[in-house]
């Protein structure tokens, strides 16, 4: 990189820590500024990441920190505001996931950032996965074939410690949605990247082990149809004590099926099945995690790389003048896939059409 880009976060929780130590070890980019409305919050991340810039308004932060880039790590139904302000001030945004609550929301964003001639990218750092890339490029050199059989499935432990230790979690005007919306959704991503275009979808969701304490689901079953009738299913839940971890698995028409899971969760996804004739073999076995789900802090340090990957791709985007690998675009399919299971689930699992 040629200029050194002056970056900020907003949001001083967990998911930033790793946004700060990727900066820190990038050549071209530092973190100058941080932002969080919880001012004691704000000053000791700045303090644990050597940034004396430290607000606790979004509006001065936007106005007086001189940013290039801003990382958005607040939670879901604010990330629209903030990236319309960083639009406004002309500073490109990498947004956590999901990019927002709704598609409306995220057609917002993503029209407020092109007009602004802005970058906007979603974070989606399992996709950096070897393991994860790996199958991407079995579609595209023709080993798998074209999918035409996929499953998403999401069998990990939440309890309600988790859900009570922010606010905002398990709430539908504050998080969205539950296991689908914050936790599937990376592997949401994953299934539609490998499988998409998506043309309808059909689903039911339930409260059934965390009832009393969130509003939002804790379990659902999805079945989804792809473009040339391909199909794929969704089984998620955070009822399983201990985690089994999530896996995404694909059949093509060449025959071949292959899958990447994370378990124990916090591991790098894994390649379990490659069942390709004739190929290297890259199976490991599924193994059920003994403890139950790792503290969140680990899980997130063990995701590092796979931020920095992504944040390396953002940052080479801006200075490259190019459209980010994951874009507002691209984090806007999972995010209308999961909104679509929850309109198929009010209308009792009639399927959705996607446009
Ligand atoms: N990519 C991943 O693997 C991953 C992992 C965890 C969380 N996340 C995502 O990161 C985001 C944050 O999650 P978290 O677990 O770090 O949450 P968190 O609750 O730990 O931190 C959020 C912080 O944002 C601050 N905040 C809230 N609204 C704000 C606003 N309008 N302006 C400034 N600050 C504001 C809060 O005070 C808090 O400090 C969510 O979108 C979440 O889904 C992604």
């Amino acid at each position: 990189m040629s200029k050194e880009l002056r970056a900020g976060i907003i949001g001083c929780g967990k998911i930033a820590i790793n946004h700060a130590d990727t900066l820190r070890d990038f050549t071209g980019a530092s973190l100058v500024a941080v932002c969080d409305n919880d001012a004691v919050r704000a000053k000791e991340f700045g303090r644990d990441h050597g940034v004396d810039a430290v607000f606790s308004d979004p509006d001065r932060f936007f106005a007086e920190a001189d940013l290039d880039v801003v990382h958005i790590c607040t939670p879901h139904p604010s990330h629209e505001p903030l990236v319309l302000a960083a639009a406004r001030a002309g500073v490109h945004a990498l947004c956590e996931k999901p990019l927002a609550v709704d598609v409306e929301s995220a057609d917002r964003m993503i029209a407020a950032a092109d007009e602004a001639g802005i970058k906007l990218g979603t974070v989606f750092q399992r996709r950096y996965w070897p393991a994860a890339r790996r199958i991407r490029a079995a579609i595209d050199d023709g080993t798998l074939g074209t999918p035409i059989l996929g499953d998403c499935t999401v069998l990990i432990h939440k309890n309600r410690a988790y859900f009570e230790e922010d606010a905002w979690r398990g709430r539908w005007d504050t998080d969205g949605g539950g296991v689908l919306m914050n936790q599937a959704i990376h592997y949401l991503d994953l299934l539609q990247w490998y499988m998409g275009p998506i043309v309808s979808v059909s689903g039911r969701i339930a409260t059934l082990k965390h009832a009393g304490y969130i509003e939002v689901e804790d379990t659902a079953v999805a079945t989804v149809e792809f473009e040339g009738g391909r199909l794929a299913t969704i089984r998620a839940t955070t009822a399983t004590d201990p985690s089994l971890g999530y896996r995404v698995t694909v059949t093509g028409d060449a025959g071949a099926t292959l899958s990447v899971i994370e378990s124990p969760i916090g591991g790098p996804g894994v390649n379990d099945v490659w069942a390709v004739r004739d190929a290297e073999e890259y199976s490991l076995p599924w193994s059920a995690d003994t403890e139950s789900h790792p503290p969140q802090a680990e899980v997130h340090r063990a995701l590092k790389p796979y931020h920095a990957l992504q944040v390396r791709d953002f940052l080479d985007a801006v200075v490259a003048d190019r459209t980010p690998e994951i874009d507002g675009v691209e984090g806007r399919k999972s995010l209308a896939l999961v909104q679509a299971v929850y309109e198929s689930a009010r209308r009792n699992g009639e399927p959705v059409p996607l446009p």
